[in-house]
């Protein structure tokens, strides 16, 4: 595979251990972290206290103020989350759109180009399959789908080599879901532009397991949400627009949350808003407004650079425990693409799942692999108790 690594962070740049202490109370804020060994953050991020502590308030304004806790609070709230989602991804005032989930998202936004000009959209096999579907039912759209070489990963050079004049979005992922390979969104953006497509990355995988910043990136379209790394739960989804396209795109599906004026409530006076909201799909879900903030509140106070090498810290040890038992691991040769997601080959992966639940252990299964997913919250001595429970049971 041609080299374009992901930009390696430095290990400690902004990186703050976690001492035993703040470690501990960091972990008292998630429940479940004191019943089980919860490995299984890319499927569902755990609930934290601060996520239930703000769905609470938001159950206790519904009873007591009905209706008229929109205006007072709730709308405000909505603004608080697209802002502190801009402030984490590096995004500007504007640039970030709440959707009530990936698939609308990347919806709104193919249904804002002219298909007759560039017909084109290169994907991989390797991608979360709601992205390619979605350009597959459009008769129009010439679907690329790349295969890997390796069962890992895709080679940059095989995106240079697909995307052309006649193609509108390079498409895909941040973090593979399947094999955990990051990608190198800096060089998908940059392979994009030279063509004069859009760079399209579906970041479910990516934000808030690794640092993203989209404007120092270049990419034009990034999609991701709280349900998974985020600890916010199901239900929302963010879309990132680069402001200066989020204004020349005009969705084709649209809502009144992505007029100027909706609460003029004009049915004849439809305008599209001049930022990203033009893309946002009508009430975004309010419970998880407030378990995504509670969340993001919590990522925000570790930080990236400390959740990015805690989250290498524990994979490393996870794969030199899996590796000294002898099991084989789907995983990019190179480090500087891995990341907290495991898949260990396994012959009996749903047993297995299925045993280390009886055991309290969290984790998860794809075909012909168990799928370990550790986060910045997880010990040491939790991976230890996963390797030797998966060197004890049958294979
Ligand atoms: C990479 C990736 N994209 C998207 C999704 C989900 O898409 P949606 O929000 O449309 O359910 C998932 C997993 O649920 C995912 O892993």
């Amino acid at each position: 595979m041609s080299s374009s690594r992901p930009p390696t962070p430095d290990p400690d740049k902004g990186a703050r251990t976690l001492s035993p202490v703040r470690l501990q109370d960091i972990r008292r804020r998630f429940p479940i972290l004191q019943r089980r060994i919860y490995l299984n953050s890319c499927s569902l991020g755990p609930l934290s206290l601060e996520a239930q502590e703000r769905l609470d308030s938001f159950l206790q304004l519904w009873h007591e103020m009905g209706a008229s806790a929109w205006y007072e609070h709730w709308l405000g709230r909505l603004d608080e989350l697209r802002g502190a989602v801009e402030r984490f991804l590096g995004a500007e005032d504007g640039e970030v759109a709440l959707s009530p989930s990936t698939s609308v998202a990347l919806s709104s936004v193919a249904e804002s180009v002219d298909w007759s000009v560039r017909p084109r959209v290169v994907t991989t096999e390797l991608d979360f399959p709601t992205l390619p579907y979605q350009f597959a039912v459009k008769p129009q759209v010439d679907l690329v789908v790349l295969p890997s070489r390796d069962g890992v990963g895709i080679d940059p050079e095989q995106f240079a080599e697909a995307v052309d004049e006649r193609t509108a979005f390079l498409a895909t992922s941040h973090v593979f879901f399947t094999t955990g390979f990051r990608q190198d969104i800096g060089r998908l953006a940059d392979i994009a532009r030279g063509a004069g497509a859009l760079s399209l990355i579906d970041g479910y995988q990516g934000a808030g397991q690794v640092e993203v910043d989209v404007r120092t990136s270049g990419v034009d379209i990034y999609t991701t949400g709280p349900l998974k790394w985020l600890c916010g739960g199901p239900g929302l989804a963010y879309l990132y627009v680069r402001r200066e396209l989020a204004r020349r795109l005009e969705p084709r599906i649209t809502s009144w949350f992505a007029t100027r004026n909706p609460f003029d409530f004009d049915p004849a006076g439809f305008a599209f808003r001049d930022d990203a909201r033009r893309f946002e799909m009508g009430t975004p879900a309010l419970p998880t407004v407030h378990t995504a903030l509670g969340g993001q509140a919590i990522i925000d106070r570790v930080g990236m650079a400390t959740i990015e090498a805690r989250n290498r810290l524990l994979t490393r040890r996870l794969e030199e425990g899996l590796q000294g038992e002898g099991f084989p691991l789907r995983m990019a040769e190179d480090p500087a693409h891995r990341t907290a997601i495991l898949m260990v080959q396994h012959p009996h992966p749903a047993e297995t799942v299925a045993a280390l639940a009886e055991e309290d252990i969290i984790v998860d299964h794809r075909p012909g692999h168990v799928r370990i997913s550790p986060h910045f919250f997880n010990t040491e001595a939790e991976i230890d108790v996963v390797v030797e429970a998966l060197a004890r049971l049958p294979r």
